[in-house]
């Protein structure tokens, strides 16, 4: 049933096509009004304009240390290297993902015992994070590192940023260190209310453009994005993805559950952070993969993959590379489509952005029989293009209208 979305997808670019030759007066004064919103409510480092896209190893390669026994797959400069110049060779940055974030199990155990420094492993990065850096950019690309706001990163093998926040903001500026995903274990509810603003703060008096990554909500149980999204350019709202189908749809479920909270404080420069794309991997079908890309386009999420670029299936590198999806979720007013209803697992969203432009499209009609046919109301010219397969061996179905 997912074909469907792709077919919506499809048709979704001519309608942005026509939107931007169409682009009016009351256009360009909604993107002005946005901005100045922003300006007033956001972090404002004037980064992620976009939802970041970019690869993580974290939920494929987890914090797999041991390089003897496992060194393709273990978290080494070897990994990230590879990773970047496929980013480059397999096209994927051609299509926007550009940073490379290295996820927990970076670092060393310990601090540096006289200048009190975050380290990285020794045997696993020995050219160190400046030369990883400088590495990742020569092939234009960006650099993002994992670090932690409590006393521990999150699989326990490194310090976290308790008492350093100004050290370890300014070591990965020196590091020339473009994102920063800042995990939550091992800090008190205070220490969390108090460190991420801090730390952000931090950041931004290094003078470094850094896209902060918060994951700040996912550890409070009455998270206040209000605030939240005042101090960083993102936010994890729910639990880790996993490689399964089960996992993207209840991130579909707990979004959707909150939507208006969610999407009441998002767009340029902060998002709301669904997690890492799985498709790629393992346990996702070719219709679930379909399914994950529509849906984090859908809530014009950050883009960030997770999976071994070396072994991506050509038909989900395609998915991966889907520039009409992409374009979607980067569609630059960052409005996030939202679940307008849902019938068993059928589920409708609708994208403000496209709608303004197309009186009328927003009444579709269908009926999920045998020989389902969905069309669009009043846009006959249409109907053929968004006219479905009838494919019910999903468990999950979407529907985007406009
Ligand atoms: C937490 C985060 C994950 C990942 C791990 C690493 O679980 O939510 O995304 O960063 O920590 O330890």
């Amino acid at each position: 049933m997912q074909i469907f979305i792709a077919t919506c997808i499809n048709n979704f670019t001519i309608l942005l096509m026509m939107s931007a030759r169409n682009i009016s007066l009351q256009m360009a004064l909604l993107l002005v009004a946005i901005s100045f919103y922003c300006v007033a409510d956001g972090l404002e480092n004037g980064l992620a304009r976009t939802p970041p896209m970019g690869w993580m190893p974290f939920e494929r390669f987890r914090c797999m240390t041991d390089c003897a026994r496992f060194p393709r797959d273990c978290i080494s400069e070897t990994l990230i290297k590879r990773t970047a110049e496929l980013l480059i060779s397999g096209g994927y940055a051609a299509v926007g993902y550009q940073y490379v974030i290295i996820d927990d199990c970076w670092m060393e155990a310990s601090r540096d015992e006289t200048t009190h420094e975050l380290l990285p492993s020794l045997e696993r990065f020995p050219t160190g994070m400046s030369s990883l850096g400088d590495y990742i950019h020569s092939l234009g690309l960006k650099f993002g590192l994992y670090h932690d706001i409590g006393e521990k990163t999150c699989m326990f093998r490194g310090p976290g940023a308790a008492r350093h926040f100004d050290l370890d903001a300014q070591t990965f500026a020196n590091w020339g260190v473009d994102y920063v995903k800042m995990d939550g274990c091992y800090a008190s509810d205070a220490d969390l209310d108090r460190g991420y603003p801090a730390f952000g703060r931090a950041l931004n008096r290094t003078g470094r453009p850094i896209v902060y990554s918060c994951s700040w909500p996912f550890y409070k149980s009455q998270p206040d994005y209000s605030i939240i999204s005042q101090h960083c350019n993102l936010w994890r709202f729910a639990e880790d993805v996993k490689d399964s189908l089960t996992s993207v749809t209840n991130i579909m479920t707990r979004f959707s559950s909150i939507q208006n909270l969610l999407t009441a404080h998002s767009g340029p420069g902060r998002w709301n952070d669904p997690d890492m794309l799985v498709l790629g991997n393992f346990r996702l079908s070719y219709d679930a993969s379909r399914l994950q890309m529509a849906i984090w386009a859908v809530l014009a999420a950050p883009l960030i993959m997770t999976n071994d670029l070396e072994t991506v299936r050509p038909e989900v590198k395609e998915l991966l590379q889907n520039r009409d999806i992409v374009a979607i979720d980067q569609d630059p007013l960052g409005l996030s489509g939202k679940k307008i209803l849902q019938w068993r697992n059928i589920q409708l969203s609708q994208m403000p952005n496209f709608c303004e432009q197309f009186a009328g499209c927003s009444s579709i009609v269908g009926s999920p029989s045998a020989s389902v046919s969905w069309f669009i109301n009043n846009y006959s010219h249409f109907t053929t293009k968004f006219r479905l397969d009838p494919f019910f061996s999903m468990q999950y179905i979407e529907l985007l209208i406009c």
